[in-house]
């Protein structure tokens, strides 16, 4: 094989494997400020469910710094990253007035400087364990 072929494959290659590389990369966006401008505008800056918008909405938002305390002292991660990504229902969201955030990060996904859906919701995820209440 030629040298040039040879370079134009392994080009490719590489760009074929991107996106499985950037799922390991850490957040370009911290969960924090994921959280910031995602989140708090019904949770509230520290978590509590005391946002803004709390007042307005039917279901007052959840107090997240609780989520370990609820669940005998464990942050169960995978079960809160599928309730923010939408995969699961959360009790009392017939109503349900939290956006799927799989769906909406996907919309942007590919934009520079942007994580993928993945590295986004388990972010915010890594970052809710950090403020659960003792
Ligand atoms: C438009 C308001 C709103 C926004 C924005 C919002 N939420 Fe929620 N969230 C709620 C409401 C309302 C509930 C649930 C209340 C219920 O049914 O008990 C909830 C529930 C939850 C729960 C379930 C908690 C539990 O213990 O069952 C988690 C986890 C959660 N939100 C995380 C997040 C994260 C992380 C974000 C940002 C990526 C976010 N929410 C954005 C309104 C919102």
């Amino acid at each position: 094989m030629s040298l040039k072929k040879f370079a134009i494959l392994s080009l490719g290659a590489a760009l074929l494997s991107a996106p499985a590389l950037a799922e390991d990369q850490t957040p370009i966006i911290s969960g924090e400020d994921e959280f910031m401008w995602n989140c708090s505008e019904c949770h509230g800056f520290g978590g509590r469910g005391d946002g803004p918008l709390a007042e307005v909405l039917i279901k007052t938002p959840s107090d997240l710094t609780q989520i370990a305390k609820n669940n005998v002292g464990v942050f169960p991660a995978d079960k809160i990253f599928a309730m923010i990504a939408g995969r699961e229902n959360v009790v009392g969201h017939q109503s349900f007035q939290m956006p799927k955030y799989w769906e909406r990060f996907k919309q942007s996904e590919g934009q520079r400087g942007v994580d993928t859906a993945e590295v986004r919701i388990k972010a915010i995820v890594d970052y809710l364990a950090t403020i659960q209440a003792p």
